[in-house]
């Protein structure tokens, strides 16, 4: 949370996860190499360093496929919440990886003396109406320079000054980033490299992408549950299908989703997103008393959605009551920060 702006800061977490993630990046490319190299021997420096472009341009395709698998995975199970802590670390890092797989592609020009014709590829404009033959760099490019938004616009910083909404908007840009680099592969090196493993990496990231997408879609549809009984009131359950010190998560019929938490025989319903990046708060758990986001930790009180002092940040709170045993919430937002949660006689 912040007075005005606070930067999520460093922790030890964070640099287990930055190691292990250096340590895959380098394992990764390592044996892509090692392998490479065993099975065809380079024949010429130009040669050895396509394998070097090769291996950096998969582990991004790799990385980018995990970044976007993260946030159903996290969906799915809470197992995966780790991984998604430090998730602007993975897109920084997948940005570094494709930007040196340019760079080696940059180097594979020069050592031939070359580098002329890059340009001169890029800007043969005929070409872009072609669909074999097409400049499949300036695919590459596009989709660089949407991870280098990402990455520069990634600190805290710049979700204080861009508001939450407009960040996330920008973070969802790396989707079409992904279909860029999909498309920069089947109609580049797909067309000449015959191997099945091309199109295979593609169909398997593609296709991992969007099962999770849908799995955790329909799994939240069916987990929501919440469903109108009385007019303007959503029945979300008995209190104690509340899991103690945890949330449910409801929808109401404008979509916004309000999550139901329970602590003890208290009941609160606040808006599920976090007003740091609108991490999903029902997922969250409460911690020494706050409402605590499963994401960076940002923390609310329950009584009214309100950060704890001296942190400023105020959530939208819904009205709720226990009606024939059931807990339900009305649907219609409160101003943030208005105090709403209440008490249920345990039985
Ligand atoms: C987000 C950015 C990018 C990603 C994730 C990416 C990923 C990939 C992948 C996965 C391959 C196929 C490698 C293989 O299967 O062997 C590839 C090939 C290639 N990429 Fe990229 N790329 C990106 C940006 C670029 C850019 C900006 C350029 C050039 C301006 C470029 C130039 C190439 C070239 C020349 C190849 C073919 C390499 C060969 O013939 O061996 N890429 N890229
Ligand atoms: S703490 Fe970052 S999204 Fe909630």
């Amino acid at each position: 949370m912040s007075v005005g702006f606070r930067a999520v800061q460093w922790n030890r977490d964070k640099v287990v996860y930055d190691a292990i993630l250096l340590a895959g990046v380098i394992a990764f490319i390592g044996t892509f190499l090692f392998v490479s190299f065993s099975l065809h021997p380079a024949k010429d420096s130009p040669d050895e360093i396509d394998r070097f472009i090769r291996a950096f341009g998969v582990c991004a395709f790799a990385m980018l496929t995990i970044v976007l698998s993260i946030g159903p995975l996290a969906r799915l199970s809470p197992r995966f919440l780790p991984l998604l802590y430090n998730r602007r670390h993975f897109g920084v890092f997948t940005f570094i990886v494709a930007a040196l797989h340019v760079g080696f592609m940059i180097e594979w020009y020069g050592v031939q003396g070359n580098l002329p014709n890059l340009l001169v590829e890029l800007m043969t404009w005929a070409d872009y109406a072609r669909f074999i033959g097409f400049p499949f760099k300036a695919l590459g490019i596009a989709a660089l320079l949407i991870l280098f938004v990402m990455a520069a616009t990634s600190h805290d910083f710049w979700l204080g000054f861009l508001t939450p909404p407009v960040w996330k908007a920008i973070h969802m840009a790396l989707y079409v980033a992904y279909g860029l680099v999909v498309l920069h592969v089947a109609l580049g090196i797909m067309q000449y490299d015959r191997s099945p493993l091309i199109p295979a990496m593609l169909f398997v990231g593609f296709g991992i992408v969007t099962a999770l997408h849908i799995a955790a879609g329909v799994r939240e549809r069916w987990r929501d549950g919440g469903r109108v009984i009385s007019p303007g009131w959503i029945a979300v359950g008995p209190p104690q299908s509340i899991p103690d010190k945890g949330a449910r998560i409801v929808t109401a019929p404008d979509g916004e989703r309000i999550a139901v938490f329970r602590d003890g025989n208290r009941i609160g319903a606040l808006t599920n997103l976090c007003a740091h990046q609108n991490g999903p708060l029902g997922e969250g758990r409460i911690i020494d008393g706050c409402i605590t986001c499963p994401w960076h930790g940002y923390q609310y009180r329950l009584e009214d959605g309100c950060a704890p002092a001296p942190f400023t940040e105020k959530l939208t709170t819904y009205r709720v009551r226990i009606h024939r045993g059931f807990v339900e919430v009305d649907p219609v937002p409160l101003p943030p920060g208005t105090p709403a949660a209440i008490s249920f006689a345990s039985p």
